[in-house]
């Protein structure tokens, strides 16, 4: 089985240890994530790869200090109009997963926008979880589910596991060869987790901020290295 790699899922963690260990409020950290973000996307694209997608903000997330979420949001609305402008003028395709209805009216509107000027796009798409829970992403798919059910649209027979991909957010992308989280902190945080089945898990102790692309680099090299063999012999 080769290890053909399109599509890496990165859970980007340690903002606030890395603001921290400065001396540097939290939001130094994330400042400086999207920084680490802007060039990890950009040469992901260069070496090829079809799809990377990013944990911005968790559906838990909303629980931090109101403080830190609107800062958040403010560096949302500053990359929605620089940095993810600038990925979509070199032929990037941009979309984002999770709960819209969270989220305010005119960062909404900006998404939609850009999700539609890039559609067409199809050498590299940077797809942004936001607001995103699977939990509750498999939920809405069971909802959707059981009344295109109830409604006699589909058969109970028709549920499978391609039915179920469908019905998911992430419904037109593959789902992720390989998963880095970084910080040290080894679980997948409800990221992923039907799409994640078959994926290899890579974890580093690097903090976000102070991630490289030498490191991605190395660790695609340890996946070329490793066999997947999605339960067979
Ligand atoms: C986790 O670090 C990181 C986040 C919750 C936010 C991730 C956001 C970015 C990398 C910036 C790019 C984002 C946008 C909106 C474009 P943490 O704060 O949990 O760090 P800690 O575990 O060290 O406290």
């Amino acid at each position: 089985m080769s290890n053909e790699l399109q599509h890496i899922a990165i859970i980007m963690d340690g903002n606030g240890r890395w603001a921290k260990s400065r001396g540097l409020p939290r939001s130094a950290g994330h400042k400086q994530g999207a920084e680490t973000l802007r060039k990890i996307a950009e040469s992901a694209a260069d070496m090829g790869l079809k799809y990377l997608t990013v944990y911005a903000f968790s559906t838990e997330n909303w629980q931090r200090p109101q403080e830190e979420v609107d800062y958040l949001m403010g560096l949302l609305r500053q990359y929605l109009k620089s940095e993810l402008k600038e990925l979509q003028e070199h032929g990037a395709r941009i979309c984002f997963v999770g709960e819209r209805n969270m989220l305010d009216a005119d960062i909404v509107a900006q998404m939609a926008k850009i999700e539609a000027d890039t559609v067409d796009n199809d050498k590299f798409t940077l797809c942004i979880a936001l607001s995103y829970g699977s939990r509750q992403e498999i939920v809405a798919a069971v909802k959707n589910i059981a009344q295109a059910v109830k409604s006699g649209k589909n058969d109970i027979a028709d549920i499978n596991e391609k039915l179920i991909s469908d019905s998911l957010y992430t419904k037109n992308i593959p789902d992720p060869d390989l998963v880095i989280r970084t910080s040290g902190e080894q679980r997948i945080s409800n990221y992923l987790l039907w799409q994640i089945a078959y994926s290899e898990l890579f974890f580093t102790k690097t903090l976000w901020p102070d991630f490289t692309v030498d490191e991605l680099k190395s660790i695609i090299n340890e996946y070329q290295s490793r066999e997947r063999r999605y339960g067979k012999v």
